[in-house]
């Protein structure tokens, strides 16, 4: 049995624990001296966009879709994974728009997603699950959690109340890249013209068993291309949803997936911090999508796109949000499978 397998069967067990103790799970206020849990947080998600039984808690309109990843042999120096030994890897993934609100339109000022679920030679698996961002929100789980408890909308007015989201920016400066980010970029107009960041810093590991810390980045061939004000106005509700579908009708769409390389001392733990921009890139491989369908019933929708589900050859590093991520999505995928 595979380690990934093992892996697998554990988080199944988390799962089954956290099934067990549904009845308990409120939005209650997490102590300001202990770190939130899963449950917590995805308690506060479920609290403020409302649950939709049988649906994720975060990401809940998405898009699923196939195709397959050839990787560059050249990425060897860097990682052994069988991801980069040249071959065709079947790829099973999902496009989503950030937030459970469940009629959120496609033109919505939120993060795009992708998942990706490759399946490596001896039944093993392993996931990418980025965002259209190349920094994330929050340095740790516990301003993630402030971010939703800021954003509650007040029972007097059924609106977040600004005091508080001003007193919540003023007192987690690491959300403020991400704000900047998002002021300066309007969503995509297809997902075919986003690119997709791995965010945090993971290490790749060759043969030799030297690591070597890395981003990455999915780059669209047919380059990013973003909504104008007045097309975020105009956009028909699931436009993204529909454009794929349409473009994947007629042919193959394509990433070029690039490593950025880091250096001794790059921040490796904090996911809302840039590294330099001098650093080397290079080239890893090619995502061809070769067909989208809708969610409801297909291949991707009972996938839990964990980040932590690694093969050997690439390993997470000690940032707290990846770490944390693999409970908090345990939570959401073992209430959504019961039907919660
Ligand atoms: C504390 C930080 C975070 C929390 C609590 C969180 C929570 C969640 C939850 C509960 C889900 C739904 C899981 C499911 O039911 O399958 C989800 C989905 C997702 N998250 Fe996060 N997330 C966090 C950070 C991030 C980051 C940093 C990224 C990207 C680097 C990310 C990308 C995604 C994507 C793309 C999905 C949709 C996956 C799919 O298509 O199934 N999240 N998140």
């Amino acid at each position: 049995m595979t380690k990934t397998l093992l892996q697998q069967i554990t988080k199944m067990s988390v799962l089954t624990a956290s099934l067990l103790c549904f009845s308990q799970v409120q939005a209650q206020q997490a102590p300001t001296s202990e770190a939130p849990t899963a449950d917590q947080v995805v308690g506060a998600l479920e609290k403020l966009s409302g649950v939709t039984p049988g649906e994720r808690r975060n990401h809940i309109i998405g898009i699923c879709f196939k195709g397959n990843f050839v990787g560059a042999k050249s990425a060897q120096t860097y990682s052994r994974s069988a991801l980069f030994s040249g071959t065709s890897i079947s790829v099973v993934g999902r496009f989503s728009l950030a937030g459970g609100n469940p009629k959120a339109p496609d033109s919505v000022k939120s993060p795009r997603g992708m998942a990706l679920q490759f399946a490596l030679p001896g039944n093993t698996i392993h996931h990418f699950t980025m965002l259209n961002v190349p920094v994330f929100s929050a340095a740790t789980p516990q301003t993630f959690y402030d971010a939703a408890m800021s954003n509650m909308p007040d029972p007097a007015t059924g609106k977040p109340d600004p005091e508080k989201q001003k007193a919540f920016r003023e007192t987690h400066p690491d959300a403020k890249p991400l704000g900047e980010f998002m002021a300066k970029n309007n969503p995509p107009v297809s997902y075919a013209n986003s690119d997709f960041f791995s965010i945090h810093t993971f290490k790749f590991i060759n043969q030799k068993n030297e690591a070597t810390l890395v981003k990455w980045q999915f780059v669209p061939e047919d380059g990013v291309k973003r909504l104008t004000d007045a097309e975020m106005a105009s956009a028909p509700p699931r436009f993204l949803d529909e454009d794929l579908i349409a473009k994947t009708g007629k042919g193959p769409v394509r990433w070029k997936m690039i490593l950025t390389i880091g250096e001794p001392g790059d921040e490796q733990t904090n996911p809302t911090v840039y590294w330099p921009a001098e650093r080397k890139k290079i080239e890893a491989g090619v995502l061809t999508i070769t067909s989208a369908t809708p969610q409801k019933g297909a291949d991707c929708e009972k996938i839990n796109f964990d980040p932590l589900v690694m093969s050997d050859g690439i390993a997470p590093t000690a940032d707290p949000v990846l770490n944390f991520r693999s409970s908090a999505y345990a939570s959401s995928f073992g209430k959504r499978l019961s039907g919660q």
